[in-house]
């Protein structure tokens, strides 16, 4: 007699569950050739509620024993790819069903799925779900063994296999699934479900990660019984980290002598990257590039909310307590910037304040107050709320009470469908989409399962906002907090990134309508075949006060390079993550999708690519392959259409690549590019007259009429501010702040400009140019960007030009230009700080109010030299000047000048003033030496 083998897998939703059990002897009551299924009543009572999720097993059966439970994760620049493998046996003295079930997060695709039955291997290959129905249903035909893999919507979602043995018989179970990290709240969370079952002799979890720009922080944390918290250990280099979770069976146990397992539960890996810059981070592998966007330290954006919160009957009890308790906190984190107002509807549609007000905390308060005393009941009429807060934006908006670069967004709290006023849903995501601008978004949050989510979902997305379900219990309100949290820090909006046109293809959505703080923007492509070496990436986007324009970059080889050498890294996770945004964008695109011809196009290329990168999606199937004595097993693994989408931070609609063709960046054209000087370049330097400070602060000042440049060092102390210009008449003051050398050298601690300021009174707006930081300010906005990314940065009539780890060229109303050049000395040099080059052109258009230590010389003094002698040094000539009506002995030397060559520099020579410039700056260098960074100069 054959050995009987039943295989069954099944998925569960919230509600139903399929079954599909396979073998010749079971074949006339279960699925048909077709591939359509029977609902066995044997399993309905398999239905996951929130009761019986507690009891859920990985491994199911009496009588088996389970040698191994092992769980791999291998996270590589935020892309996972997830292993969960068994090994059981039937140490019954029976035949039975041993069932394999994992947990598995909504946003993961199933991979692939192996077993091994008493050395029968059986491999699993995604195809379309016709091709595998068919393959499985011939298979059936004859006899052959399959089943079936069912996704649900839910935020977690089981997959389940059952196989049916004789006794003795072992049996190997793999699962494999692939998810790609979304950054929340400046975290990202990879979340295992360990809930095996029973006690397990090899119980080993290893979560491995690689970030290649380094691992900012990891922790683990986990669910599980308390003595097991202690069990994990991380170990972690800056840019791998290992999590290991290895508890030996005593200690599984729930106590002492127990046979319960204490493993039931969630294990979370978090961990955030290093940003060494705002540009964000470009990977390239395998023909595959990832940019990454998560810029930090900008001014969020000002907001206008309308919360429109449902207090129909069925909101009565503990979920309008919490959403009162969660509001309360939303309404004390608004800030004075901001505006809001509240609905609050049933059957009737009321507003706390028929126009947005400003949030006070007067206001706030009494905001507050309001929600309090609500009492629900009655109806729900969703549209007419929905209608009624776009309107209330758009008077807002057309009377001038907000700020145009501010962020307008309805924020709905609703816990059922419709039933008052338009009911039908498709009706009222026309009507709201119709009066919605492109400016404002909406967020829908459904509180309980008694909500269409997937209609509030569309409805959000439709509108360039998300969705969130709140589980309606005792912690909803910290579940609606959190929402909130994660859209109330706007620091960008209108982003676009883009790269060269003939250098990508097939790049996933490049732009977005917001970014909020914490979170991360990600754009993926394919590279097209060239010779190029690096690729490059110009994201733009508009801040509170400012637009800007940053530049990345990667090395194509680099990565793949690096990836090569690490033992446990995912190679080829830019071409699956490329892959995992671009189906979850078509099944987003799809839902949306006006006609049934669209969505048959959409579903094509989805299937094209589940099938090319092996993901199990509502439109394709694992088929599962053994053989077994030379006949072929099957079985089948697929899921339903369910409408499965809203992955990433896609908060726009879809909208075409779009590239760029140009990389521009306007540069005064005295700026030398650093290491590449080219033959005009050089023509231009010369013609150009240009004031240097370098050093020790050595000032070369450069007077174009008598052809001279005379230099002069300025002796002061660490701390000390001294004015470069000062111009009342532009409202311009530049200023530098000291910095000292480490150490003593020759008795004397050497001193070199650290910070330089510059500030325009005119349109209140400032550059602070540190070796570490660039901050640029307005009124409260305060922007800070790192010298690791070349970018453009307009502030009011300020544009401001960082050239990674080079310069930063700071120009007011396109009349005053300083270029600020960095040195960068050794980090652990004994003596030797960082500190700033600052070169000014000639060519600036100050008032005739000008003054300060170089901006005295705007207008040039007349200067004649005579009596130019041998020096005590050979090589020093020495001469006596006439300038400021003052007779001065002056030394001829040379200073440096570290544009073309920032190592070595190139010689100036000069005549050198002695006595920190005495003499030839009006009055002591003293009376230069300001209070703060934006000081001007009262008197000389
Ligand atoms: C699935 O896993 C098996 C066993 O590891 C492997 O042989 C097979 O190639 C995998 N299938 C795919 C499509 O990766
Ligand atoms: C566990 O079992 C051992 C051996 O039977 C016994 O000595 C011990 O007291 C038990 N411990 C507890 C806590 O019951
Ligand atoms: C600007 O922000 C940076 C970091 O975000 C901070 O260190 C600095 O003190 C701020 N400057 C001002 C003037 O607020
Ligand atoms: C990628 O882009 C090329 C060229 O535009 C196109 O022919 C191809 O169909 C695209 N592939 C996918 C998978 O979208």
């Amino acid at each position: 007699m054959k050995t009987p083998v039943l295989l069954c897998v099944l998925l569960f939703s919230q509600s139903w569950a399929f079954e599909f059990v396979i073998d010749g002897e079971w074949e006339s009551e279960t699925s048909g050739p077709s591939g359509q299924y029977h609902h066995s009543e044997r399993y309905r009572r398999s239905v996951l509620t929130s009761e019986e999720e507690e009891d859920f097993e990985a491994i199911q059966g009496n009588d088996i024993t389970v040698k191994s439970y092992k769980v791999e994760s291998r996270i590589t620049s935020r892309f996972a790819h997830t292993t969960v493998k068994s090994s059981v046996v039937n140490s019954g003295a029976n035949a039975q069903s041993i069932g394999f079930n994992v947990q598995i997060p909504k946003r993961a695709f199933i991979n692939n799925f192996t077993m091994n039955v008493n050395g029968i291997t059986f491999v699993g290959s995604v195809k379309e779900k016709t091709v595998a129905r068919n393959l499985y249903a011939q298979a059936r035909a004859r006899g052959k063994a399959a089943g079936i893999v069912r996704t649900n919507s839910q935020a977690m979602e089981t997959f389940r296999t059952e196989v049916h043995v004789p006794p003795g018989s072992k049996v190997e179970f793999e699962l494999h699934y692939q998810e790609m990290m979304q950054r929340k709240l400046g975290v990202y969370q990879h979340t295992l479900h360990l809930q095996p079952g029973r006690l397990v002799p090899l119980l080993q979890v290893d979560v491995y990660i690689f970030e290649p720009k380094g691992i900012k922080f990891v922790t683990a944390s986990n669910t599980l019984g308390e003595h097991l918290s202690e069990l994990t250990k991380i170990t972690h280099t800056k840019e791998k980290a290992h999590i290991v979770f290895k508890p030996t069976l005593q200690q599984q146990r729930k106590c002492e002598n127990c046979t319960e397992s204490s493993v039931d539960g969630e294990f979370t890996v978090m961990y955030d990257v290093e940003r060494e810059s705002n540009a964000g981070e470009l990977q390239v592998s395998d023909g595959h590039f990832v940019q990454f966007f998560a810029p930090s330290d900008l001014s969020p954006l000002s907001k206008n909310i309308v919360f429109v919160i449902d207090v129909s009957g069925s909101m009565w009890g503990l979920k309008m307590k919490q959403t009162v308790e969660a509001m309360k906190a939303i309404l004390d984190d608004l800030s004075m910037d901001d505006y809001f107002s509240i609905i609050d509807f049933n059957h009737n549609v009321r507003c706390w304040n028929e126009d947005l007000v400003q949030a006070s905390s007067i206001q706030a308060n009494e905001a507050k107050k309001y929600i309090q005393s609500i009492k629900p009941n009655g109806g729900t009429n969703i549209n007419e709320a929905l209608l009624r807060a776009v309107q209330m934006l758009v008077r807002a908006s057309n009377q001038g009470l907000t700020d145009p670069r501010s962020v307008s967004m309805i924020i709905l709290v609703s816990d059922g469908d419709p039933t008052v006023g338009e009911i039908k849903l498709n009706t009222i995501q026309k009507n709201v989409k119709r009066v919605m601008t492109e400016e404002f978004s909406l967020y829908s949050l459904g509180i309980g399962f008694d909500v269409d989510f997937d209609f509030l979902e569309r409805i959000a997305m439709d509108n360039r906002g998300i969705a969130q379900r709140i589980n309606a219990n005792h912690d909803a309100a910290d579940q609606l907090k959190t929402f909130y949290s994660q859209v109330s820090s706007p620091l960008l909006r209108t982003i676009s990134i883009n790269f060269p046109e003939n250098a990508v293809n097939n790049v996933t959505q490049n732009r977005f309508d917001k970014f909020f703080h914490g979170s991360e923007l990600i754009v993926a492509g394919k590279l097209q075949p060239s010779d190029f070496t690096t690729l490059q990436s110009i994201t733009t986007a508009s801040a509170a006060n400012m637009d800007l324009n940053i530049q990345t970059e990667a090395d194509i080889h680099g990565l793949d390079s690096v990836l090569s050498t690490h033992q446990h890294s995912f190679t080829g996770f830019a071409r699956q993550m490329w892959a995992y945004i671009t189906v979850n964008q078509l099944l987003a695109e799809r839902s949306l999708a006006s006609t049934a011809n669209k969505k048959r196009r959409i579903t094509q290329r989805i299937m094209a690519l589940a099938v090319e990168h092996q993901f199990v999606t509502p439109f394709t199937a694992m088929l599962v392959e053994g053989h077994d004595q030379g006949r072929a097993e099957r079985l089948i693994a697929d899921s339903p259409r369910d409408s499965r989408h809203g992955c990433c931070s896609a908060t726009v609609p879809l909208s075409g690549p779009q590239t760029v063709k140009q990389l521009l960046y306007s540069k005064p054209p005295w700026i030398q590019p650093t290491n590449a000087p080219t033959q005009e370049a050089s023509g231009k330097l010369e013609s150009t007259a240009i004031t240097i400070v370098e050093n020790d602060p050595h000032f070369i000042i450069h007077l174009p009429k008598s052809n001279m440049d005379i230099c002069f060092n300025i002796d002061s102390k660490p701390g000390h501010i001294l004015n470069l210009i000062s111009d009342p008449g532009t409202g311009v003051t530049i200023n530098g702040q000291l910095v000292g050398s480490k150490k003593m050298k020759n008795n004397k601690i050497d001193t070199y400009f650290g910070t330089i300021s510059i500030y325009s009174k005119t349109h209140g707006v400032q550059a602070v140019v540190g070796t570490n930081r660039i901050d640029l300010m307005e009124g409260r906005n305060n922007h800070s960007f790192s010298w690791g990314a070349t970018a453009e940065l307009v502030l009011n009539r300020m544009r401001v030009t960082i050239v990674k780890e080079a310069h930063v060229t700071v120009t007011v109303d396109g009349k005053i230009s300083v270029m600020v050049l960095l040195h960068r000395v050794w980090k652990k040099h004994p003596i030797q700080v960082d500190f700033l080059g600052i070169y000014m052109s000639n060519a600036n258009k100050y008032s005739t109010q000008v003054h300060g230590l170089i901006g005295q010389f705007a207008k040039e003094p007349e200067v004649k030299l005579y009596g130019v002698h041998e020096g005590a040094d050979p090589k020093k000539k020495e001469a006596t000047m006439e300038v400021k009506g003052n007779k001065l002995a002056v030394t001829r030397g040379w200073q440096k000048d570290y544009r073309r060559d920032k190592k070595r520099g190139s010689d100036v020579y000069c005549w050198f003033i002695h006595n920190s410039g005495k003499g030839f700056i009006d009055g002591s260098y003293t009376s230069y030496i300001l209070p703060q960074l934006d000081s001007f100069l009262t008197s000389i």
